[in-house]
């Protein structure tokens, strides 16, 4: 099948060359002429494992291309997924800006030809597809299309895996012509048995935000039970391994740290926030995540000033990972980008470390941070060492190469990777989230 996809970011250019390696003809268009230009060259604007490669394979065999011009992709096309950003709104309110959206749907409306189905694959509030419907036909009345909704699941880091072997497909159809053009497009999934739930737009479209408000909730969930076992002496993590046990609970999503972060999890709750208020209800499970969340990063700066001795002022603090999680160079809303400018404000001097996010991290955080070529250098005469993010190479740090380059062998491990009874024995005063 001909598929456009609008929009080559974290979504767009993994989506996009994910249904070309299904074997679909995929057409990748954004209207950023860098990122466009890099592609053609096979250069990939962002870090996410093994795109690369699969992004390089689709373009060679003839099934994946990149261009500026709608012109050229969308009549065609029998497909037109819309994957470009939905922020926070710039007034601060918690809306969503659907401005991409609408730009998109505008262009793409002039350049429809023959049945097509232009589907919402951006996160979007609960009636952006119908509004996408009107302004395609405002713009072009004779245009033959539906549209519909497939909100993504995959996340950064884990990006293609999480496509290939998804827990679900979402579809959110008004039309069983629409409904059967995205079957096919996700026929090779369902062949490996992946359940395909097929549903109103409407309920599709509020499916997403209820999924990512979830998982932001069982975060702050164990992020505010870490701190009462912290209180108590309890050891978070033997509760975690407990309650997950629990079928009912499930094991993932429940490490605590240094609250979530992402270009989604912050954005998305808010957004679900302005929603449900529009319609006179609530979410108070979801405010009080939020909430929650924004006490865990002041927490965390909190412990730090603690082990640091109760200031921070004129401390040199070591960090290691800058990006949200690991495996992706994406700094939206990373905790670092709320932790570090509270520390540096009242004095607090930063060397920083992180595997692939410091030229990002360099737009997000405040001027004045040295970056470094490693852990250990971040670590050379610094008054403790905060672990951030959990890199890979982070979990198997040289503990004596790291003591003797600390000025005090403090270590604030905020992701519970090391063992603190190990910790305790190679000489270092060690806590972690949810551990006395
Ligand atoms: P992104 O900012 O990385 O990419 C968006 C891209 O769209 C940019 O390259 C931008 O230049 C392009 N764009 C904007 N307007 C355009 C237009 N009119 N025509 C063509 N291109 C245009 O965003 P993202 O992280 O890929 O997120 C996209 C959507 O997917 C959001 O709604 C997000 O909530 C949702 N989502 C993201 C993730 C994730 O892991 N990042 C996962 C699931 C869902
Ligand atoms: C999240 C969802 O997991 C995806 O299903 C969704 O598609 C995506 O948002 C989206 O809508 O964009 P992502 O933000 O890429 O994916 O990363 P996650 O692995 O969910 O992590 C989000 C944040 O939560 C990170 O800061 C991470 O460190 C934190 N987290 C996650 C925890 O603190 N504890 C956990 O147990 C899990």
């Amino acid at each position: 099948m001909n598929i456009t996809m609008i929009g080559t970011g974290y979504v767009g250019l993994v989506t996009g060359t994910c249904f070309a390696e299904f074997g679909h003809f995929v057409t990748c268009v954004d209207t950023n002429t860098e990122k466009i230009a890099a592609l053609q060259k096979g250069v990939i604007p962002i870090y996410e494992p093994g795109l690369d490669v699969l992004v390089q394979k689709n373009t060679t065999e003839g099934r994946l291309q990149f261009t500026n011009d709608m012109a050229q992709a969308v009549p065609e096309a029998e497909a037109v997924f819309i994957a470009v950003g939905t922020p926070s709104s710039r007034r601060g309110d918690g809306y969503a800006d659907l401005s991409y959206i609408f730009a998109a749907a505008r262009e793409i409306a002039g350049h429809l030809r023959g049945y097509t189905v232009v589907i919402d694959k951006s996160t979007v509030p609960v009636g952006t597809a119908r509004q996408v419907d009107r302004i395609i036909r405002e713009v072009n009345p004779q245009a033959d299309f539906d549209v519909a909704s497939n909100p993504e699941f995959l996340r950064e880091g884990a990006a293609i895996n999480d496509f290939m072997r998804p827990d679900r497909v979402v579809i959110g159809v008004a039309s069983t012509k629409a409904e059967q053009v995205l079957r096919e497009i996700y026929n090779p999934l369902y062949l490996r048995d992946t359940p395909i739930v097929s549903t109103t737009i409407e309920t599709a479209e509020l499916t997403k935000y209820a999924a990512n408000a979830f998982l932001a909730v069982k975060i702050s969930f164990i992020n505010e039970i870490a701190c009462v076992c912290e209180s108590v002496n309890a050891n978070v993590i033997d509760l975690a391994k407990a309650i997950g046990m629990d079928g009912r609970i499930g094991s993932k999503f429940l490490h605590p740290g240094p609250g979530y972060g992402g270009s989604c999890f912050p954005k998305d709750t808010l957004a679900l926030m302005r929603i449900v208020q529009e319609h006179g209800e609530n979410v108070r499970v979801v405010e009080a995540a939020v909430e929650v969340n924004a006490a865990q990063k002041a927490r965390m700066v909190k412990k730090i000033r603690e082990m640091l001795g109760g200031s921070e002022t004129g401390k040199t603090i070591a960090v290691l990972g800058l990006t949200f999680k690991p495996e992706t160079d994406d700094m939206r809303d990373a905790p670092s980008a709320t932790i570090l400018p509270a520390l540096m404000e009242k004095g607090a001097r930063i060397r920083a470390h992180d595997p692939k996010g410091m030229h990002e991290a360099r737009e997000y955080l405040p001027k004045g941070i040295e970056y470094t070529e490693n852990a250990y250098q971040a670590a050379e005469g610094a008054d403790c060492l905060v672990l951030m993010t959990e890199w890979n190479q982070y979990r198997a740090l040289d503990l004596e190469q790291l003591k003797q380059k600390l000025n005090d062998p403090v270590f604030i491990d905020l992701r519970n990777v090391y063992d603190p009874e190990t910790m305790r024995a190679a000489g270092f005063r060690y806590t972690g989230v949810g551990r006395k």
